[in-house]
């Protein structure tokens, strides 16, 4: 058994969005993740057939100089390694004598993976109810490239198996499936509106994300142009303002204890917003959607990044858009 440390980082891109990573990082990048373990040749001038393993593999993304921050990925292994091993035994021991918890993400040899995996602490794989506690512990992830190398990382940048989270769904309550974005988002701070907490809702209709708040037990102020879904309006917890969000001053709605935004607008806009309530002091905790067309600023992304003790990242449940978090303390 020998394992090997790897340079740089592996990247498992967001599928459809695999050209927005691969414009992330700087040249050379795209390196299937076979040839950076070593087992093709990086330089090769005849690129190996592909097989379907390898059309899958596609997503996984090496970079041996990744840039401090990069956005555009499901999930980023931080450390990576090459084990090679003889039984699925030793494999699973080898993880094990790393570290606990540890998720497959497989492409190839999906038996032989299954075995190893059952070797290990089992991962709850059932969708989970909201709000949920995520565990300080770390999730390591690992994949097989053929029957005796695995490649792996015990620490990644996403906290669930594979960049995947699943929610219990419900499907008669909220009036629009982006609660789920919310849901993810919360999680991702370990901490959610207490009830009572007053919380502006911006872009609020038709009422996904009232209704999550509403139901954690918040004091909502829904604001859009649009009117929220009759059953979001008739919750004793929320009043609506029909206004753009935009234009409403901070210091007129007064302190709030999170600030949400899922308005659909120019980045810029939005950033000139957060900007506002941040420098009101108003507000400490914030979960907004910043929403792209086409290709993604790159120099908008960078700005939002660069805002005060907050993160950018792509959610599970985000689509070609990124989510700015700030759970204040
Ligand atoms: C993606 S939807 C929000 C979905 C909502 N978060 C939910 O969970 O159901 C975007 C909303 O932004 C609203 N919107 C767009 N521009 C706005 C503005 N300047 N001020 C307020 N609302 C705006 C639209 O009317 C639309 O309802």
């Amino acid at each position: 058994m020998r394992l090997t440390p790897l340079e740089g980082r592996i990247y498992l891109a967001i599928p459809g969005l695999e050209d927005h990573l691969r414009a992330e990082l700087p040249p050379p990048e795209g390196v299937s993740v076979r040839a950076a373990a070593g087992l093709l040749p990086s330089d090769s001038a005849q690129p190996p057939a592909l097989s379907a393993g390898d059309l899958v593999n596609q997503r996984f993304v090496v970079s041996s100089n990744p840039p401090a921050e990069v956005f555009w990925c499901q999930d980023a292994w931080l450390e990576p390694f090459r084990l090679e091993f003889g039984s699925i035994n030793e494999a699973a021991r080898a993880l094990r004598d790393i570290q606990r918890n540890w998720a497959p993400v497989l492409f190839t040899q999906f038996r032989r993976g299954a075995l190893i995996q059952e070797k290990l602490p089992p991962l709850q794989s059932k969708p989970r109810p909201f709000p949920w506690l995520l565990p300080d512990s770390p999730l390591g992830a690992w994949t097989l490239l053929d029957a005796h190398t695995l490649v792996g990382s015990a620490r990644c940048e996403s906290p669930f198996p594979g960049g995947v989270i699943r929610f219990e769904e419900d499907r008669r309550g909220p009036p629009s499936r982006a609660y789920l974005k919310l849901q993810e988002a919360l999680v991702r701070c370990r901490k959610w509106p207490a009830p009572g907490d007053r919380c502006l809702d911006a872009g609020a209709s038709p009422g996904g994300w009232t209704w999550v708040l509403a139901r954690l037990g918040a004091q909502v102020t829904a604001v859009d142009r649009a009117p929220p879904d009759r059953r979001i309006l008739a919750l004793e917890a929320v009043r609506y303002l029909r206004h753009d969000a935009f234009t409403l001053p901070c210091e007129d709605l007064g302190p709030q204890d999170w600030v949400f935004s899922d308005v659909v607008c120019y980045p810029p806009r939005l950033l000139e917003w957060i900007e506002k309530w941040l420098a009101s002091g108003l507000c400490e905790n914030f979960v907004c959607t910043v929403k792209f067309q086409g290709c993604a600023d790159d120099a908008v992304i960078r700005r939002f990044a660069a805002l005060p003790a907050g993160r950018l990242v792509h959610l599970y449940h985000n689509k070609h858009e990124l989510t700015w978090i700030r759970a204040g303390g």
